[in-house]
């Protein structure tokens, strides 16, 4: 089994709210099954929180210093979930510290600390994964269809990941996250874009505040000081646009991507299914036809089960000890905080934003793909 039997891995909780339950309840997923990783100390504002996380979470030691947790020498690596501007400077001490760590999304909120981070990542040596993860079982399985022999050359991409808007009337809407669509969700649909396409090259991005006086999911009434409706043109090396936007003001959630090709498209999480194949080329082994939006040539496939050991620690756990790769390392995580920086920057100027950071795709996708150059298509 992949992960067990190797050295013990220790890990300290960097913020013990909402999301922390993840971590925690996957570590001991991973556990049970004999991964030796579980967390051993917890950081929160509050010594409050942090001890009753700890307790709960059977943590021997428990801080309200990130730092003093980073000194402990039981701690292998870290995951960080606390507010979005704090990420990238306590990676930053992370590194510094020789901690492996785990960065909740966004990666940053201020391009300068992401910069900071990639220099003490590169001088430490640490594994810094950087999330969104996207490797869902859907978007793993698209990939099988993600070629020439199904789509014809790539010619775009379409993605969002819209809703009602956080639904707790807490930090998420005040100025101290530094963002709100775009550093909270926009990061997400980036995040799947990016693995899809490969780096972008020109950005042009309208970002406002759509609901100042806004109702919450909690009951709540805020005066939201954050962006709630951010829109993204993406554009390519090779020609494509890629249409990118998450909003804050629908009433349902939308969440999904498109990958167009010349004979084909992946739906992915759209309209209430998975992962649909339209081929006009020729159908998925696996597949069946189906009614899909009036458009014709569509197949569901089968998506596998989601299971622990593909989800966000386990990917993490198997980058520590060297037995796969990193799909969403810093070189991708700072592609996409360099979109989110070129997003306001556009929307504020009015220009189109040229990129520099640039990463390679970790799967294997045609030398021609992205070509409409080339010949007749
Ligand atoms: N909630 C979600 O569904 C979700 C999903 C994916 C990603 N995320 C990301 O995860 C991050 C955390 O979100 P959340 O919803 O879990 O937030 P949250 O519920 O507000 O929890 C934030 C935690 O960070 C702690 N904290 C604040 N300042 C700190 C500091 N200086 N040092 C150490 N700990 C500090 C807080 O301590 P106290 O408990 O003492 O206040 C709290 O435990 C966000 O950046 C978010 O984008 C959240």
């Amino acid at each position: 089994m992949s992960g067990s039997g190797k050295r013990p891995l220790r890990l300290g909780m960097i913020g013990c709210g909402q999301i922390s339950t993840r971590f925690f309840n996957q570590a001991e997923a991973l556990n049970a099954l004999g991964w030796d990783v579980r967390f051993v100390a917890t950081c929160a504002r509050t010594e409050a929180s942090a001890s009753a996380k700890a307790a709960e979470r059977n943590c021997a030691r428990w801080y309200t210093d990130h730092r003093q947790l980073l000194a402990d020498p039981d701690v292998d690596a870290v995951v960080i979930a606390t507010p979005h501007a704090l990420h990238a400077s306590q990676g930053t001490d992370a590194a510094n510290a020789g901690k492996h760590m785990l960065v909740e999304k966004p990666l940053t909120t201020k391009w300068d600390d992401a910069v900071s981070l990639q220099s003490a990542v590169a001088a430490s040596g640490v594994t810094c994964m950087a999330l969104p993860f996207v490797d869902t079982p859907a978007l793993l399985k698209a990939l099988e269809y993600a070629n020439e022999a199904y789509l014809g050359r790539i010619t775009g991409i379409e993605a969002e990941l819209s809703f009602a808007g956080p639904p707790r009337s807490n930090w998420y809407y005040d100025a101290s996250a530094e963002g709100g669509a775009m550093m909270d969700t926009m990061v997400y649909p980036l995040a799947r874009v990016a693995a899809l396409m490969g780096p972008a090259s020109r950005l042009t991005a309208r970002v406002n505040t759509l609901i100042p006086h806004r109702l919450t999911g909690d009951g709540g009434r805020v005066e939201s000081q954050v962006d709630d409706q951010v829109s993204v043109l993406l554009e390519y090396e090779g020609g494509q646009h890629g249409n990118v936007h998450s909003i804050w003001t629908r009433s349902y959630m939308t969440n999904g991507t498109v990958l167009h090709g010349r004979h084909g498209a992946i739906f992915l999480g759209r309209y209430g299914q998975p992962l649909v194949i339209k081929s006009d080329r020729q159908a998925p082994p696996d597949g069946t036809a189906v009614e899909y939006l009036g458009i014709p040539n569509c197949y569901t496939v089968p998506v596998p089960a989601a299971d622990v050991t593909g989800e966000i620690l386990a990917h993490f756990v198997r980058a520590i000890r060297g037995e796969a790769p990193l799909h969403c390392g810093l070189d991708i995580g700072m592609h996409i905080a360099e979109q989110q920086m070129a997003a306001y920057e556009s929307a504020r100027t009015g220009r189109a934003i040229d990129l520099k950071t640039r990463f390679d795709l970790w799967w294997p996708r045609e030398a021609s793909a992205m070509t409409l150059s080339d010949g007749w298509h």
